[in-house]
């Protein structure tokens, strides 16, 4: 159970994010969505936790942005007092072969996926230092872990996560507070709902149980 303990959400409002924002409202946690442009659908998040009779509000970011990320957490820890779990779930793909990848599209999912977790667990860090027992999970990818052709840019920020969250973790062990990354292999969300289906048939012939990943699968294991 999370009953007391307030947990932060970064990309809340939907897939991956929305599934264990709503599974850690169900053991108890207060949460804050973290969302990028889409107030309405984190709204509508905080709406279905709050029938788990818990707090919830939702909070406009770039988790890119240092300043911008730092004023929010400000907000967040004055809002609810302390935050006890992190989970930085926030992440972007802008697929392409790297010798047609432009530096601002390695840049930018850099600048989120990886940069952004540095910015939440920097901004956070003090106040999940004084929870009795304070939680920091990183979501990485299979992608980080195998490299994928198109995906240059996601795999080093999946794969630098990893080393961030080993270090993380060695650091803060110390005031009891774990760091672990989660690798997902491929989940039904919007980011894999665009790809071709040949390249999902494809993907299907590399999953022992036949089956795509859903988000619940994901939100179990945060
Ligand atoms: P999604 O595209 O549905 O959700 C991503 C969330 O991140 C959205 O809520 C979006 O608004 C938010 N976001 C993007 N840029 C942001 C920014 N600059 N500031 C704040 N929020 C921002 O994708 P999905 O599938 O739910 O992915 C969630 C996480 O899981 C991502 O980190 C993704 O890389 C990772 N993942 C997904 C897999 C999949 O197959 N769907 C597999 C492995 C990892």
């Amino acid at each position: 159970m999370l009953k007391g303990k307030t947990a932060v959400i970064t990309g809340g409002s939907r897939g991956i994010g929305k599934a264990i924002a709503l599974a850690m409202a169900k053991q108890g946690a207060g949460i804050a969505v973290i969302y990028y442009g889409n107030q309405q659908s984190a709204d509508d998040v905080c709406r279905e936790a709050e029938l788990f009779g818990v707090k919830a509000l939702s909070y406009q970011c770039n988790v890119a942005d240092f300043a911008d990320s730092k004023n929010v957490c400000e907000k967040i820890i004055s809002d609810f007092g302390q935050v006890d779990i992190l989970v930085n779930n926030a992440g972007i793909t802008k697929d392409s072969l790297l010798l047609r990848m432009s530096e601002s599209d390695f840049a930018g999912v850099i600048d989120v996926s990886l940069k952004g977790s540095f910015n939440f667990i920097k901004h956070l860090s003090k106040s999940i230092m004084r929870s009795a027992c304070g939680r920091i999970i990183n979501i990485s990818s299979v992608i980080g872990l195998m490299g994928n052709p198109g995906q240059a840019n996601y795999a080093a920020a999946k794969a630098g996560l990893i080393g961030l969250t080993k270090t993380v973790a060695k650091e803060f062990s110390a005031r009891n507070v774990t760091c672990n990354a989660i690798a997902p292999g491929f989940i039904e969300t919007d980011m894999t709902a665009d790809l071709p289906q040949t390249i999902k048939d494809n993907l299907l012939t590399t999953i022992p149980l036949k089956r795509i990943g859903q988000v619940q699968d994901v939100a179990n294991l945060a």
